[in-house]
């Protein structure tokens, strides 16, 4: 199998090919979303709520980001891994920033770092390319400044916000990101940015016109279902077929169903 790197989809967007993403957090999930065929695979920062059940992405740490990318990483043969920095590791200085992505670099095998934020985090993107470790930004919605937005609601609909938008994809694009992902705003902006610069966008509530896609996973797969946003597309439920399971499950055992004599030794 012929890995992905972050030429390949630099590639992909000169070609017009849309480019496949999703999160995965652990190994089981992630051999079977890279054998599936996506692109790259984001540990997001998302484990927070996903796999910790926090309300924010803010409790998560480096530690815990390591863990998830280790076992990520294991069951990835062709994807490119993007690890998440999370909260607290990268906005102090440009030195804990590159501290903070050379530990995810070392002890996870992932293959590039995402990190929220326009130029007020330019000097720390910079100081972490400058050491070979690719980057990707992050734009629009980032749900690690929630308590700054007070709302999960579109970004960048008003004129400031949006022209801040573009400058920070053009000084992304400007600084050698190999991509960016581009949270819930307009469509339509999504679009005018993704044709300004050359590396590929990801979008998310972002509209079509983005070079490719990524959603969270156990969202599209159906396995949370108390989020709900209009931008997700389901493509199972699997809360109702594990609820299931289990429930059957549950009712063998308490039936002496369960094992039968060609379950046992
Ligand atoms: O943490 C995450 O899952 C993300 C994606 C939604 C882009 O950052
Ligand atoms: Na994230």
């Amino acid at each position: 199998i012929k890995r992905i790197t972050t030429h390949t989809l630099q590639e992909m967007k000169r070609k017009g090919e849309k480019i496949a993403c999703l999160t995965s957090y652990d190994y089981s999930m992630a051999k079977i979303v890279d054998s599936a065929g996506v692109e790259l695979i984001l540990v997001g920062d998302s484990a927070s709520n996903v796999m910790a059940g926090h309300e924010t992405t803010l409790p998560i740490t480096l530690d815990n980001m390591i863990y998830h990318a280790q076992a990520v990483v294991k069951g990835v043969k062709r994807a490119l891994v993007v690890v998440d920095l999370p909260f607290g590791s990268y906005q102090g200085n440009s030195e804990e920033a590159l501290r903070s992505a050379i530990r995810i670099m070392k002890e996870s095998g992932g293959h590039a770092v995402k990190l929220e934020g326009g130029i007020e985090i330019k000097e720390s993107i910079e100081r972490i390319l400058s050491a070979g470790i690719p980057v990707m930004g992050h734009l629009g919605l980032t749900p690690q400044s929630i308590y700054k937005f007070g709302t999960y609601v579109v970004r960048a609909k008003e004129e400031e916000e949006a022209e801040q938008l573009m400058a920070n994809a053009k000084m992304l694009n400007d600084v050698g990101c190999f991509g960016m992902v581009l949270e819930k705003i307009p469509a339509a902006l999504a679009k005018k940015v993704t044709e300004s610069v050359a590396i590929p966008t990801i979008g998310i509530g972002a509209g079509n016109g983005c070079d490719g896609q990524i959603l969270v996973v156990h969202d599209m797969l159906g396995i949370n279902k108390d989020f709900s946003p209009r931008f997700l597309r389901r493509y199972a439920d699997l809360h109702t077929i594990m609820t299931e399971a289990v429930m059957n499950y549950t009712k063998d055992v308490k039936s002496s169903d369960f094992p039968n004599e060609k379950e046992s030794y």
